[in-house]
């Protein structure tokens, strides 16, 4: 691609960057669809002060969209002219859109993930819903199950107060009564049904490849469907365990193809064609040497 005077700049900010494969979702898209585009790593050093230097400047630059990673997330926000519902529950936002005046947050780590699970055939509204973890992940994914209308959600995680936490949070800001905290160990009080189950942890994550949060079969016979955010390894021993049960299992990989997917169109306000999702997804699991049936 040539490099010119009309060249647009989209990237990334978060310390670190250097192993980030957004680059080359948005480069890829770039070309599929003929768009005059880079999108380059930003490392930014520092906390709030600095994140808020780099969304000026890359708004006195004219830049035209920012992913956000960590540790930036959340210390963007102030310095952002809009931010999108969701986003704004969460407090949290990975992509920032151009807009008059500034730039306008979203949170399309959640959207993306939503979109990744209705590409596989999972339905939210009504779901009954197990979630593994309390942090930043877990909290995101709490508000999105919230919003989307699934049944009862049980956050579990080994911090019992963490989750309890999280659960008041969402119900206060959903306006519903939907999320109930448990300690992880606790999980055999589960009421006697089928459930999703989106595991929000980063244990299991490579190179700790054996470790899950709950590791006995019985949890495991409670679920129909996991999601394991974790991508690297493409198939972890939470996933193994739901497949040894008889559920479906599934990693994050296409989470993350479709955050990327939905910040390029709100970037670039066009809707990416499924063949050029597909093509992208098959280079992201080349780049990480995944080979699948
Ligand atoms: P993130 O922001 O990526 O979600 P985080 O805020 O560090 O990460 O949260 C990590 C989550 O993994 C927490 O829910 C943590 O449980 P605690 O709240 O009890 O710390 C969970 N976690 C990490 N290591 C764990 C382990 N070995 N067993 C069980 N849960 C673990």
């Amino acid at each position: 691609m040539e490099i010119n005077g009309k060249t647009r700049i989209c990237g990334l900010i978060g310390n670190p960057v250097e192993h980030t494969l957004s680059p080359v979702i948005h480069n890829t898209l770039a070309e599929k669809l003929s768009h005059n585009l880079v999108y380059v790593p930003f490392l930014v050093e520092g906390g709030h002060e600095e994140a808020g230097a780099a969304v000026n400047g890359a708004y006195a630059l004219n830049v035209l969209g920012m992913n956000v990673t960590v540790p930036h997330k959340e210390n963007v926000i102030p310095y952002l002219k809009e931010t999108d519902s969701l986003a704004e529950k969460i407090g949290a936002v990975n992509t920032l859109v151009r807009i008059p005046g500034g730039y306008k947050g979203y949170n399309t780590d959640m959207t993306g993930l939503y979109r990744a699970m209705c590409s596989e055939g999972i339905v939210l509204k009504n779901a009954d819903v197990l979630i593994l973890g309390a942090g930043g992940a877990a909290r995101a994914v709490a508000f999105l199950c919230a919003e989307q209308g699934a049944g009862q959600i049980y956050l579990l995680n080994r911090t019992l107060g963490k989750a309890e936490l999280v659960a008041e949070e969402v119900s206060v800001k959903c306006g519903r009564s939907c999320v109930i905290p448990m300690q992880l160990s606790d999980y055999d009080k589960l009421p006697d049904r089928k459930y999703l189950a989106i595991q929000c942890t980063s244990v299991g994550l490579y190179p700790d490849t054996e470790d899950a949060v709950i590791t006995e079969p019985e949890f495991y016979q409670k679920i129909h469907t996991g999601y394991d955010l974790i991508y690297r390894p493409s198939r972890t021993k939470f996933m193994r365990l739901v497949e040894e049960a008889g559920g479906e299992a599934y990693h994050g990989l296409k989470m993350l193809l479709y955050q990327g997917i939905n910040a390029y169109e709100l970037w670039n306000h066009v809707n990416v064609p499924e063949k050029t999702v597909t093509e992208i997804y098959e280079r992201m699991k080349k780049e990480l040497g995944i080979v699948e049936a």
